[in-house]
């Protein structure tokens, strides 16, 4: 594949390539001394005099020790206090966009963080406490992650899409006590139940809280237990309120995320390093210029919305769009319809996304001017040349950076990527490690693979934003991480690396599946699954979906007397949209009466993945197989033709 130049239209950039190179090698060579630099980006109370102290056997990770910082007082105060205060942070851009959009400056953004911070204390929540919040996308989920980070609070933000069974979920595991959510939010003229949800997670056994601080923002009627919920306009102040001088190694937030084994793994993130790696990786990968328009699509329920529509753009002082809809209402030009309204610069979307608007044609973007924009990104899954080339030649006129950002949950930020005017970028490639990252490639067996080759992906060297744990039990988080390969970061995606040293992520090698870019372990999928009492059994796999990225197929066995019908296809669809939540739903549910197993009771899931990517041409080695004739039914009944 041609790599294709970086655009030539950039004035002032960050990093050229000459730059790159430099910067990366110091961040390599010197990281103490490179760390420490980056983090005067940021305002310390205390600021620390060393940057990373960690092992990965053991598994101990810490930076900035000694410093204390607080970042919303870096997020919001600060800039009001270097009197950018007039200066928007966030624009509203409601889901009906007949609806006036908001523009919220700094100096209006501190008084309604102060305001939540204050209801929070009120209902007495205190630092270190967990605070859940399960919000629609408008700016009152960016105030109510500032506002607990501001008090030392610990946010666990639960996208909106969850079903009220994942949320009761997510709230018991980090012991959490309080909850902050709105009576609704609105979805291309959708409107989802947010209260009603969080009253049907509250009434399972077990679930219990002490306060629901309540937003009005769709003025849907809601029920009401006296005592327990609050409305936030009746618990704001305006007292003083300040922020709350925090250990670089205090905790952030917890966000959870899905493995390829058991429930899902609450991953904690600390403030110091969060915050550097944040605005850092920001800084640099938009190349964000004072005045500029960003908007990031992501939903502040996924780590990219707290990295890149809330921290990292914050930090930087930029002014972020949030934008409550989605890409299809009311029609399928609205992405461009609120860039050229709101004159945006840096966009940043998901392949899925991209796909899906590409299936449009091109006359929905033509229709709306874009010459505001300047670079592209993408984020959540590999995107097909075929994608990247729309989303550059078409959306992007030719003229923009697209960056192709890797990353997880657990690092905190981007980690791979071409930075604007740096690097050429090839279609398809993420590029090349960002700053202190240390990649390497490993074959099965550990074995370090050199060159161009192809293996699993490893981080040998930890970075300001790596996750420290998972949220009670560290256990896991070594298990998890760090014991595939001894002494190394296991990033779970398999990778190519190029000839010239790019990377290009070849997609997950554990059993867990990339939907939409969301992420999903199969197990968790089985699990729902096999909570119908008329399931026995069930195994799930992905397969390549043209627009989602991959598709959900389960092969689901039945209890003695049941039959399949249609019905029971909706209704274990419903029932797994009911556990997990619309995204999970299945898009094929293949009954059979047997799955194929080893001798000793294992399935095999390779040869089910291949039959639901339809390729059953090829499933190798079926000896081992206790029934061999099992495949021969289950080909025989694909669904995925
Ligand atoms: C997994 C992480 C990063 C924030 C959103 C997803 C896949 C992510 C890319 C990319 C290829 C990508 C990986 C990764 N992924 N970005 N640019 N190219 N794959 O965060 O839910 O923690 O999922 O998403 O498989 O492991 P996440």
């Amino acid at each position: 594949m041609d790599a294709i130049s970086p655009p030539a239209t950039h004035q002032n950039a960050h990093a050229k390539a000459e730059d790159y190179h430099a910067l990366y090698r110091q961040s390599a060579e010197e990281p103490d001394a490179f760390w420490l630099k980056q983090a005067e980006r940021l305002h310390w109370f205390v600021p620390p005099t060393r940057a990373g102290d960690w092992s990965f056997d053991p598994v101990d990770i810490k930076w900035y020790e000694d410093g204390t910082l607080n970042l919303c007082h870096n997020a919001v105060d600060r800039h009001v206090e270097e009197r950018h205060g007039d200066q928007t942070a966030i624009i509203f851009e409601p889901d009906d966009p007949a609806d006036e959009a908001r523009h919220i400056s700094y100096d209006e953004l501190k008084r309604e963080v102060v305001a939540m911070a204050n209801a929070l204390k009120a209902l007495g929540v205190k630092k270190g406490d967990r605070v859940t919040l399960y919000m629609p996308m408008i700016p009152e989920g960016a105030y109510a992650m500032l506002a607990c980070a501001r008090i030392g609070a610990v946010h666990s933000v639960v996208f909106g899409g969850f079903s009220p069974e994942a949320l009761a979920g997510r709230i018991t595991d980090c012991g959490s006590r309080f909850v902050i959510t709105a009576d609704a939010g609105k979805r291309g003229s959708k409107t989802v139940p947010l209260k009603a949800n969080v009253d049907a997670a509250l009434a399972q056994d077990g679930v219990d809280v002490d306060a629901v601080l309540v937003v009005k923002h769709v003025g849907s009627d809601v029920d009401w237990t006296e005592g327990r919920d609050h409305w936030l306009h009746d618990k704001v102040s305006d007292a003083a309120c300040p922020c709350e001088p925090m250990a670089a190694e205090d905790p952030l937030f917890i966000l959870y995320t899905s493995g390829s084994t058991g429930k899902p793994k609450g991953v904690l993130h600390t403030t110091g390093g969060y915050g550097v790696w944040t605005a850092t990786t920001f800084h640099y990968v938009f190349d964000y210029q004072p005045g500029e328009i960003y908007w990031c699509t992501a939903d502040i329920g996924w780590v990219t919305g707290h990295s890149y529509i809330v921290y990292g753009p914050l930090m930087n002082r930029a002014t972020s769009l949030m934008f409550e809809g989605v890409p299809s209402y009311p029609d399928a030009s609205r992405f461009w319809a609120v860039v050229e309204k709101h004159k945006v610069n840096l966009f940043y979307t998901a392949p899925t996304a991209i796909r899906a608007l590409m299936r449009e044609g091109d006359a929905p973007v033509q229709k709306h001017d874009r010459s505001s924009l300047r670079v592209l990104g993408s984020v959540g899954e590999p995107i097909n040349p075929e994608a990247w080339r729309w989303y550059y030649e078409v959306v992007g006129e030719s003229r923009c950076a697209v960056v192709d950002t890797w990353w997880q949950t657990e690092t905190g930020g981007i980690m791979i990527t071409t930075l604007p005017n740096a690097h050429a970028m090839k279609p398809g490639s993420a590029g090349k490690p960002f700053f202190g990252i240390q990649p390497q490639l490993v074959d099965n067996d550990g074995g370090v693979l050199e060159g161009a080759t192809e293996g699993n992906l490893c981080i040998t060297a930890s970075w300001p934003g790596q996750a420290r744990t998972v949220y009670g039990d560290h256990e896991r988080f070594i298990q998890t991480y760090f014991s595939t390969y001894k002494g190394k970061y296991f990033t779970g995606d398999g990778c190519r690396r190029d000839e010239d040293g790019y990377y290009w992520i070849t997609g997950r090698v554990d059993d867990v599946i990339n939907v939409s870019g969301h992420r999903m372990g199969t197990a968790e999928v089985e699990s729902a699954l096999v909570l119908h009492d008329k399931v026995c059994e069930a195994a799930v796999v992905g397969y390549p979906h043209d627009i989602k990225g991959q598709g959900i197929y389960c092969y689901v066995t039945l209890n003695a007397g049941e039959e399949s019908s249609d019905d029971l296809c909706a209704e274990l669809r419903a029932h797994v949209r009911k556990e997990i939540g619309p995204i999970a739903t299945p898009d094929h549910l293949h009954f059979t009466p047997g799955l194929p197993k080893t001798r000793s009771g294992k399935i095999m899931r390779r040869i089910l993945r291949k039959i639901a990517e339809n390729d059953y041409g090829a499933l190798g080695d079926t000896s081992t197989l206790a029934d061999p004739s099992v495949v021969d039914e289950l080909i025989e009944t694909r669904q995925n033709r």
